[in-house]
């Protein structure tokens, strides 16, 4: 590529409006110019009214300004058109055509069946004719059935494409932002970020860039979130002043977020009745507190009418919470709930409460059991408006864990699912750890067994009054978004995966690909979209073969959570052990045995786990300590199976390495770049932890590689 063609190209790569004149232009991820080629060229009609209608307007005016396509506002004239958007409800059109265009997406919606509704958020897409047409019954279906015209490029005009309906299996798709507004003294600006700082706040303030936060919004709603909680869980003395004094710089957010349908919510402090409001307990049963919280959710309400409302993380890892009043997250919960409910929003309330001042001497404390003999027992008791954010493992985000037990234990209770975007535990953005497969095995899962409903069923709930899904947000005012860029596609698939749980995920990467990378502007497209699907596919399974073996999870450095750090959690109070001796490793977490972790599931996998001759292999050690001579149904013992996975890991981020150069000259010179050199580290950290997990369980167990490959 010579220097013409790449600034050509990255005129094409990078969102085309500066920040500032003097700042780096920031990537624009999965929504280049490029992406809005095939849109852009076309006569497209824009039918309906209202602020989301006039953020479809304006992105098409802007992708038809630049290649050339037209377009029209509700015209009261005859137009000929490629492409409308249409409020079914909105005024009857004057124009013959769009008039057609209409009636055939009711007629296909009619025959699709199932009362013919697109509910709040959905669409459908349709041919009459030469003429796409999009219906919805609310603007935000219009928005969703923009960034899907976008998606289907060429495609969205395919005479012989047969209508299709789309609406979102999960109400709520939300975010959570570990954002601090003042720099923490040990976590920084974002906690567990690896992006740089926070697009929010810097430096105890607002970081002012509202454009690069409806940047954000933009590509938020191209994939399918509709909310985000912007601070983090753990609220400090600043970040707390957001629910009251800085409520402006809440509002200025959400103000900016809105024309792209997503709410704003807040994580708070239960303590805030204390710290904020003067009064001397936040017992949630004092009427003093609940009229405190009225009043002040109220005012919240008045600056923000679309609030969506508290994120809490109560009585967990040293935040304050109801236990110091005698009371239980039921009545913590229900007490924000009051307060919310007439405004219209929720509590998600976290589960993700334990023991964090463990002795490890005292063997019958087990974390795992932790989050379900908290909240299974309250089943019942929470306000309709409560929702209870269970982390999909019982343990904490790790590359492999079981599903939480407490999410088949709470049938009345609203439940979210809470993943982790942010890598803190898979290679913090400095590793390709592609999430998109581990997560769609969560969300199919199914707790009461094979014939059950799945995770994401409980999430989507009955008539979908299910919690949603949640993840803690991977972004920074990093130049690509997530530090790694090619971890945007975790962001993007995560937006997919909540709109659509059943979605294969690498059609998913497919389609991160294609926006991100867009044929039209990259030399060799077939070339590209294959290496990145080598390199990415199988990413997450990669990094698993390299860390922890067979599900026992950790084994990080203590703090930071990054590189090997195999007894660096052994013996310490927070409850995450691996029990390795000379004999054996992992954790008996059987009823037989055991903590009796295994008896928190429903019957069928409280079986299939209880048991070595069921126990799937990926999650022996979460389950049982077995001897390294152990036999794995895969054929191989579990000394052997850890030392030959540790070796192959290694291969094959060195292949993924070996891969990615051949895309040098390809691509935007500063995406190969910024991934080159993280596959650099990439390789140096998994040769790092194979070594150091070889060479442990080497010395622990003194039994040889069969292959004697080299450990030390
Ligand atoms: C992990 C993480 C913390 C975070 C916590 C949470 O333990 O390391 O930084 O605060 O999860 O989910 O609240």
């Amino acid at each position: 590529m010579n220097a013409d063609e790449s600034v050509h190209l990255e005129q094409l790569m990078f969102v085309d409006d500066p920040m500032e004149p003097n700042e780096p232009r920031v990537h624009a991820a999965w929504l280049p110019p490029e992406a809005f080629r095939s849109l852009g060229a076309r006569r497209v009609l824009v039918h309906g009214d209202g602020l989301l209608v006039d953020t479809v307007l304006h992105e098409v005016s802007r992708a038809c300004a630049r290649y050339g396509g037209r377009v029209w506002h509700s015209p009261s004239w005859d137009v000929d058109v490629d492409l409308v958007f249409a409020l079914r409800g909105a005024d009857e059109l004057p124009s013959s055509v769009v008039r057609a265009a209409r009636s055939a997406g009711e007629s296909a919606l009619a025959e699709i069946g199932d009362g013919g509704s697109l509910g709040d958020e959905g669409f459908l897409l349709a041919r009459d004719g030469d003429v796409t047409v999009v219906l919805a019954d609310a603007p935000a279906g219009l928005l969703y059935g923009l960034f899907h015209v976008v998606r289907l490029c060429a495609a969205a005009f395919d005479p012989e494409r047969p209508p299709e309906r789309h609406r979102p299996a999960l109400h709520r798709r939300m975010l959570d932002h570990w954002d601090n507004v003042a720099v923490h003294p040990v976590m920084g600006q974002v906690e567990r970020g690896y992006a740089g700082g926070s697009i929010f706040w810097r430096d105890g303030r607002p970081c002012g860039d509202l454009a690069r936060i409806r940047e954000y919004g933009r590509l938020l709603a191209a994939s399918g979130v509709n909310a985000i909680s912007v601070n983090n869980v753990n609220v400090a003395r600043t970040e707390a002043l957001l629910l009251t004094d800085r409520l402006g710089d809440v509002a200025e957010i959400a103000d900016v977020l809105r024309p792209y349908h997503i709410r704003v919510h807040l994580s708070v402090t239960f303590a805030a009745p204390v710290v904020l409001g003067g009064l001397s307990t936040a017992d949630p049963l004092d009427e003093g507190v609940r009229a405190w919280w009225a009043a002040t959710t109220r005012t919240v309400y008045d600056r923000i009418p679309d609030f969506g409302g508290y994120v809490v993380k109560a009585d967990s890892e040293g935040q304050p919470g109801p236990f110091t009043y005698g009371r239980d997250h039921a009545d913590g919960a229900n007490m924000l709930a009051e307060a919310l409910a007439p405004l219209g929003g929720v509590v998600h309330w976290r589960a993700f409460v334990y023991n964090h001042h463990q002795d490890w001497r005292d063997r019958s404390t087990d974390r795992a059991r932790a989050a379900y003999d908290h909240f299974a027992p309250l089943d019942g008791r929470f306000r309709t408006n409560v929702v209870v954010q269970v982390k999909f493992g019982p343990v904490d985000f790790q590359t492999r864990e079981p599903v939480s037990p407490v999410i088949a234990a709470m049938p009345a209770t609203r439940i979210a699912v809470e993943l982790q975007v942010t890598q803190e535990y898979t290679g913090q953005q400095r590793h390709v750890c592609h999430l998109g497969p581990w997560w769609s095995e969560v969300l199919r899962f199914a707790p009461w067994g094979p014939d059950g409903r799945a995770v994401a069923d409980v999430a989507a709930g009955e008539s979908g009054a299910g919690g949603g899904l949640v993840a803690v947000a991977n972004v920074g005012d990093d130049l690509f978004w997530t530090g790694h860029p090619l971890a945007q596609a975790n962001l993007y698939t995560f937006g997919r995966l909540a709109w659509d749980p059943r979605r294969d995920p690498t059609a998913v990467l497919d389609e991160w690909i294609t926006l991100t990378f867009p044929p039209s502007a990259t030399a060799d497209p077939d070339l590209v979209r294959r290496t990145l699907h080598e390199i990415m596919d199988d990413s997450w399974r990669t990094y698993e073969r390299y860390t922890a073996p067979l599900g026992v999870g950790f084994m990080v450095n203590p703090g930071d959570h990054y590189g090997p750090g195999v007894d660096g959690y052994e013996y310490t109070r927070w409850g995450t052990y691996h029990f390795a001796d000379r004999d054996g490793v992992g954790v008996d977490r059987t009823r037989a045995s055991g903590t009796g972790f295994t008896g928190q599931y429903p019957p069928y996998w409280a079986q299939v786990y209880e048991s070595l001759e069921t126990c799937p292999d990926e999650l022996l050690l979460f389950f049982h300590h077995v001897p390294y001579g152990h036999v794995l149904h895969s054929g191989s013992t579990v000394i052997q199976h850890i030392y030959d996975t540790h070796f192959a890991g290694v291969e094959e981020v060195t292949a993924m390495r070996r891969r990615w150069r051949t895309l040098n000259g390809m691509i935007d010179p500063a995406v190969y770049e910024r991934v080159a050199e993280r596959l650099d580290e990439q390789v140096r950290c998994a040769t790092e932890w194979r070594d150091q997990i070889n060479t442990y369980f080497y010395r622990k167990s003194g039994m040889l590689d069969e292959r004697g490959r080299d450990i030390y």
